[in-house]
């Protein structure tokens, strides 16, 4: 199976002055240097306590923000390579734009109020020139079906759904411009747990129908576990665990990932599962501390952990891991 995407040590520094009075600049890492690929036809989760850089991952993905470093290549054309001074543009960069859609957390705030459900879906679409003026009207239509609204939709606002319509109104709108990689970004976050499970399995049916990939965003484990093939989990504005769902929920290596794990509840009461418990908060992606940048919070920090940033290595077939514990090995 080849690569849909490729990321490389992609970077984002987002700099903030510390006052009217003085020239002080914090730096956030909010992404600092994770570098991942995407089977074409699989579901990626990037996994990770809230403010770990996901949302900025997925944003640099797409070039909706300007990187600081790392490149990113899609369908084997090179989007941007931030140190070789690489840049897609004009048609190119909206060709691309077109293969590579996003659905995002909040379907209240992300479909303007102001505009019919018909536009919102149809507004791709006639910017792209995919159709006829004539055959919009059908299209939109069908991809409403698809997404499970019926044709009455069309002339009706965003208030007038509910949450989970909503997000079928936000998967009709990426879906129409026929994607081949959608960001899911915490799609059904906001919405209550019944709602959540038809969701997802619209989006994988969709995505079945489709030959669709996804990156798929969430802070859930479970929902990642179920629904993902293979998963990174974040930490602090990087990746410090990927590998296969399946491997990485059967046997965690790093110490977070442990933790991530042993807060979920257990599927079956036999299940045996070592029991971490983390101290204090994540830091401040201004914050980053030296070395391994969990050594606040972890329980088996050594000496070394202090002073040397552990590397992702591949510690098992496919299973990488950054964690002086393994490294060592
Ligand atoms: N536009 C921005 N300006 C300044 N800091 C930002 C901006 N967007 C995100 N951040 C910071 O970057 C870090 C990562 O944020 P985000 O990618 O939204 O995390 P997540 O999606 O995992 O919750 C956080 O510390 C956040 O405060
Ligand atoms: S490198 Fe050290 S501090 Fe970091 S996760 Fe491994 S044991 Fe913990
Ligand atoms: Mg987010």
């Amino acid at each position: 199976m080849d690569n849909i995407l490729e990321v490389k040590n992609l970077k984002k520094n987002f700099i903030q002055n510390q006052g009217f009075f003085t020239s002080n600049k914090k730096v956030f890492k909010a992404v600092d240097n994770v570098s991942f690929n995407i089977k074409r036809g699989t579901i990626m989760g990037l996994v990770g306590e809230s403010g770990c850089g996901k949302s900025t991952t997925g944003k640099l993905i797409l070039n909706l923000i300007n990187p600081s470093g790392g490149e990113v290549i899609f369908n084997n054309k090179t989007l941007y390579n931030v140190e070789n001074k690489i840049q897609l543009s004009g048609k190119n960069l909206r060709d691309l734009r077109k293969d590579m859609q996003i659905i995002f957390q909040d379907p209240y705030s992300s479909l303007d109020p102001r505009k019919s459900v018909e536009s919102i879906v149809g507004e791709g679409v006639k910017k792209h020139n995919l159709l006829k003026k004539s055959e919009l009207r059908e299209y939109i239509i069908s991809y409403l079906n698809q997404c499970g609204l019926d044709e009455d939709a069309l002339k009706k606002y965003p208030h007038e759904f509910s949450g989970g319509q909503r997000q079928r109104i936000g998967i009709a709108r990426a879906l129409a411009l026929k994607p081949k990689f959608i960001v899911c970004d915490e799609p059904t976050a906001a919405l209550d747990v019944s709602i959540q499970s038809q969701i997802l399995n619209l989006m994988l049916d969709l995505k079945e129908k489709h030959g669709l990939t996804y990156l798929f965003i969430s802070h859930n484990l479970n929902v990642v576990k179920n629904f993902c093939d293979e998963i990174g989990v974040m930490y602090l504005g990087t990746i410090v665990e990927k590998g296969e769902a399946k491997e990485i929920f059967r046997e965690p290596l790093h110490p977070y990932t442990k933790a991530l794990i042993a807060s979920v509840p257990k599927s079956h009461p036999l299940e045996k599962r070592e029991r971490i418990l983390l101290k204090g908060e994540i830091e401040s992606a201004s914050n980053i501390p030296e070395g391994c940048r969990f050594n606040t919070r972890c329980p088996f920090a050594k000496e070394r952990c202090y002073k040397e940033e552990p590397k992702l290595l591949e510690v098992k077939k496919d299973h990488f891991v950054s964690c002086h514990l393994y490294n060592e090995l």
